[in-house]
């Protein structure tokens, strides 16, 4: 679990989990200024002598308490001095306290809101007589008994800048309504049961930084976005239909855009290029089709893409179109039905952590300037058509042990010479035997000298005419290789 929107900075983690390589994006939040005069970003730790809670929002925030199951609440008899965390106010030059603030949910052990009593929580109307309110936070908190969020959060209109519901079991459509808080940075629907479209009224949301929607059951396109300043944009495993929308152009700033596991269509628009700040694209588990848009590589920021599980129908890695991502340090495009070489100039890509090619059509030599990726740890080429000599020397493939899947590519080979022997007993040559023509020392090694556009060379010709043979034991190691797979 992590917590990542603590105003006045919003750290993000983006984490993607069978890599154990976070991103940190710390985003510094500029602030929107006061509404109330001479006001502390944060009133909780500002102790005026004097000050006392307004009483009209104090009684509406014993109802919001009693409605959670925090009834002690009422017991206390100031509310902004009675100093309970998940309570933030600020004073006005009148020495008036109004409630900024309210949180509910068991966050971490640092940060213990108050609970809500799952079976009976609701959200109480009385939060609209909290008009200084910026940010609502509910996490866990109706679970078991599921209710739609209220259309009245509307009604907290352009003050309210955070609002979270997380995981509170939410059932029914996104309303409408929440198209009216227009001042709203950060929007948290995250594992509810939502259904229903996202509402078009949404484009009214133009301050928004982070939208996180996912893992709901949300149906419909994604609606036109008009957000200059969002940065996330995460509505991961829904079941949104439809393209990616061009108006993605109408969001330069996004750091993140999650958009996998949805039934998404159609090619990955070119407009995802004026996306020149994108660390993160996830598109994976979708129906999109190709070619891979040229587009791609103008993303000079991207560190991670993301495109497994993909139709995608026969697309080639042509032309150069990612020799500018050069903070690129995982390309996941597995299952995509890729065909053709792997380019060469792949392996020219500074940043290169992880690989996963496979299970696709791939054909011709592993390029040898993968030799070139120093922080290479996880290279998968598993369930391809690739032939000639593994360029790796033993040192690479005992430092990536499991991390180097190479099976289920019947014209592959290695050679001896190239320091991997037999007694090397590692997995990952599983299923791959010496190379025919390295046997004997009259025949020059047949090195991959493929220049990526598929035309055949003498080289290449002479690298499909290996013969490689899979010894019995062998065998029983790839089987044993594919199985994991499928675990994993
Ligand atoms: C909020 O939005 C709805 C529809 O989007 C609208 O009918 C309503 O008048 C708006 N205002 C308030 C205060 O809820
Ligand atoms: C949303 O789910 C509710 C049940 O929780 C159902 O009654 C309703 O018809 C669904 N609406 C849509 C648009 O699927
Ligand atoms: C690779 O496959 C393509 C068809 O997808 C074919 O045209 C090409 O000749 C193949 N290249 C090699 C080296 O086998
Ligand atoms: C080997 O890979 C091909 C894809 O190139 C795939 O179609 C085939 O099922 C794989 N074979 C096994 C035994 O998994």
């Amino acid at each position: 679990m992590m917590f990542f929107f603590s105003f006045p900075t919003l750290v993000v983690v983006l984490v993607w989990l069978p890599i154990v390589m976070p991103f940190t994006i710390i985003l510094t939040d500029s602030g929107t200024p006061s509404a109330l005069v001479d006001a502390p970003q944060t009133g909780f730790s500002m102790n005026k002598n004097g000050a006392r809670t307004n009483p009209r929002e104090q009684a509406a925030v014993y109802e919001i308490m009693k409605a959670t199951g925090n009834g002690w609440a009422t017991d206390i008899p100031d509310v902004c001095r009675g100093r309970w965390h998940g309570i933030e106010c600020m004073p006005d030059k009148d020495e008036v306290y109004h409630v900024v603030s309210l949180s509910f949910g068991a966050l971490s052990d640092d940060t213990a809101f108050p609970t809500c009593d799952q079976k009976r929580s609701f959200i109480s109307p009385a939060i609209t007589k909290l008009p200084h309110l910026r940010t609502l936070f509910f996490y866990r908190c109706f679970s078991y008994n599921p209710q739609p969020i209220p259309t009245f959060l509307g009604q907290l209109g352009p003050t309210l800048q955070t609002l979270v519901l997380r995981e509170n079991g939410h059932v029914g459509p996104i309303p409408t309504e929440l198209g009216n808080l227009t001042s709203l940075k950060v929007l948290d629907l995250h594992k509810n049961k939502l259904n229903g479209s996202i509402p078009v009224s949404f484009k009214r949301l133009t301050h928004l930084k982070s939208m996180d929607l996912s893992v709901n059951r949300l149906t419909g396109q994604i609606p036109g976005l008009n957000n200059p300043g969002l940065s996330i944009l995460d509505l991961n495993q829904n079941l949104l239909t439809g393209y990616i929308p061009p108006s993605i152009a109408n969001c330069p700033s996004l750091l993140k855009m999650d958009l996998s596991r949805n039934h998404l269509s159609g090619p990955i628009p070119d407009e995802i290029g004026y996306l020149r700040n994108l660390v993160l694209l996830d598109l994976s588990y979708n129906q999109l089709l190709g070619p891979l848009p040229s587009a791609l590589g103008k993303l000079g920021a991207l560190q991670a893409l993301i495109l497994k599980g993909n139709p995608m129908d026969s697309t080639m890695i042509t032309g150069n179109w990612f020799d500018g991502l050069k903070d690129l340090m995982i390309l996941i495009l597995s299952d995509t039905s890729l065909h053709g070489p792997i380019p060469e100039s792949l392996g020219l890509l500074p940043s290169l952590r992880v690989i996963h090619l496979d299970r696709n059509k791939l054909n011709g030599s592993i390029p040898t300037s993968f030799l070139e990726l120093k922080g290479l740890s996880e290279l998968r080429l598993n369930d391809n058509q690739l032939t000639g000599q593994v360029p790796f020397v033993r040192e690479t493939v005992w430092k990536m042990g499991q991390k180097l899947r190479l099976y289920n590519n019947t014209g592959l080979c290695y050679d001896p010479q190239n320091g991997l022997d037999d007694d090397i007993d590692s997995l990952v040559i599983s299923g791959i035997s010496y190379c025919e023509t390295s046997r004997s020392t009259s025949i020059p090694t047949t090195m991959h000298l493929s220049n990526g556009l598929g035309h055949k060379s003498i080289f290449e010709w002479r690298s499909s005419a290996q013969i490689c043979s899979t010894s019995i034991g062998l065998q029983v190691l790839l089987l044993m290789m594919l199985l994991l797979g499928n675990l994993m």
